[in-house]
């Protein structure tokens, strides 16, 4: 079977035969069909990248018909029963999961890293007191470009890998400062002794007792977390962190302005809006009437619904495993009744069935954020902190891919084609 596309232009019966590679034709290939010289080509037109691949890559692997999550070809169910997340960080950045000298080696220098300068409290210090935890994020990681100068240089394999560990790392610390600034506590230094995840709760929710002990059902459920958060392939704060990223801007700024893109509501900041949902919904009473208000368009179910699983996210079944380990602990929330009924319904109904709407990530992790005593606030927070890995791993790759070059999209100009402007004394005179 010939491997090409062949196109025949109805304008002038020209016929032109464009490669198959991978599913995928060039868009290029499409600039040499012309109706004369002077014609420009023609181009493709998809607003939201509905169907345009924009790089290949190697890191993440979804098949949304089917439900299919993989890092590095590993299947996400394995991964967060068997690894931490600093090991499939490793593997997202690395390829491979990191042999024990290795993880040694990676969490010794994680852990080295996530100290943060000194200014950087008198900067988190100068936001108000209220001041939302992303807004916090996505400015601490900008200004920490200021005290890296050397990361622009984006090309020199050993810098890059410097600034990978150190936004790893000190990711968590900027988050728990986020957090305990909003509350009004003093900020606690990183301990050394201490896991990831049992560092970043530390940071959290250590008082004045000598020493804070995390609760293990509680690291554990948060590192699984962390796992199911870590990478998404083209989403859109990974396109953003490639588009800023291609213009050879510091890690630090392409993370920030991918964080920005993870705040929104229709992306990571829906887990903030699905417990502002729940709370609205209030009881499993009137759910019937909120779903009433869903299909005739007034609203969104929020943590529904996703632009490539047409099957349920397999995040969201992980998720509601991993909630009832953390209610042993920390009680049920008695969100979840409302949660699960609300699923049950919208499963049910044509409006969710024909549309392929299924819970996302979203839809349960504020449940058990929640109940592990985090506000709604601090729920994107949550999801930056190990999107820290896939951003870096996306980036890593593009910087390194000889087929990218600065990302710069193409328009459908439809405004005025051209007009003369008139001075004020050219109006004048044509008045008198
Ligand atoms: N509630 C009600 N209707 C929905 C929803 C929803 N959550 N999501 C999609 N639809 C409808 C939409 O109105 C449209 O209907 P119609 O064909 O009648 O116009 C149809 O389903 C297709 O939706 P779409 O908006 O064309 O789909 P999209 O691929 O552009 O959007 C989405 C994907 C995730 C932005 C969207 O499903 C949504 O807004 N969901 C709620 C927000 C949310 O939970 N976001 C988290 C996504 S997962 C975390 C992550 O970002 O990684």
């Amino acid at each position: 079977m010939p491997n090409a596309l062949t196109i025949t232009d109805q304008r002038n019966n020209k016929t032109y035969e464009a490669p198959i590679e991978n599913g995928t034709i060039r868009a290029m290939d499409l600039r040499k069909i012309k109706t004369d010289p002077e014609d420009f080509g023609l181009m493709t037109y998809d607003p939201a990248f509905m169907n345009t691949a924009s790089c290949k890559s190697s890191i993440t692997f979804i098949d949304g018909d089917k439900g299919i999550l993989r890092y590095r070809g590993y299947d996400i169910e394995a991964l967060a029963e068997k690894c931490t997340y600093l090991q499939v960080a490793y593997l997202l950045l690395h390829g491979e999961l990191p042999t024990p000298e290795q993880d040694q080696q990676w969490t010794y220098e994680i852990t080295h890293h996530t100290m943060l300068h000194e200014n950087i409290k008198n900067f988190v210090d100068g936001f108000r007191y209220d001041a939302h935890p992303m807004g916090i994020l996505v400015s601490t990681l900008a200004a920490l470009s200021t005290f890296y100068p050397e990361a622009k240089n984006v090309h020199d394999p050993e810098i890059r890998q410097r600034q990978i560990v150190r936004l790893i790392a000190k990711i968590a610390t900027v988050a728990a400062y986020s957090y305990r600034h909003r509350r009004g506590l003093p900020y606690v230094y990183p301990d050394n002794d201490l896991s990831y995840t049992e560092n970043f709760m530390n940071m959290l929710w250590k008082m004045p007792e000598p020493k804070y002990v995390a609760s293990p059902v509680i690291a554990r459920a948060l590192d699984v977390l962390f796992i199911l958060h870590a990478d998404h392939e083209q989403n859109c704060s990974a396109a953003t962190m490639r588009v800023v990223g291609s213009s050879q801007a510091d890690p630090y700024l392409s993370m920030a302005a991918a964080a920005s893109a993870l705040s929104g509501p229709l992306h990571g900041g829906a887990n903030e809006e699905v417990l502002r949902m729940l709370d609205e919904i209030g009881s499993v009473k009137n759910i019937p009437a909120y779903i009433k208000r869903v299909k005739a368009g007034e609203l969104k179910l929020m943590g529904f619904g996703h632009r490539v699983y047409k099957n349920y996210d397999p995040r969201a079944r992980i998720i509601k495993a991993v909630a009832n380990e953390v209610f042993e602990v920390t009680g049920r929330n008695e969100k979840l009744d409302i949660a699960i009924e609300l699923e049950r319904i919208a499963l049910q109904d044509d409006y969710f069935v024909q549309r392929k709407l299924y819970p996302n990530v979203d839809f349960y992790s504020g449940i058990i954020y929640q109940a592990m005593g985090f506000q709604p606030e601090m729920f994107t927070v949550l999801f930056a902190i190990p999107r820290a890995a896939g951003w870096l791993a996306q980036w890593s790759e593009l910087v390194q891919d000889p087929e990218q070059k600065i990302s710069r999209p193409r328009q459908v100009y439809t405004g005025i084609s051209h007009r003369t402007l008139e001075t004020a004394d050219q109006k004048q005179t044509v008045h008198a």
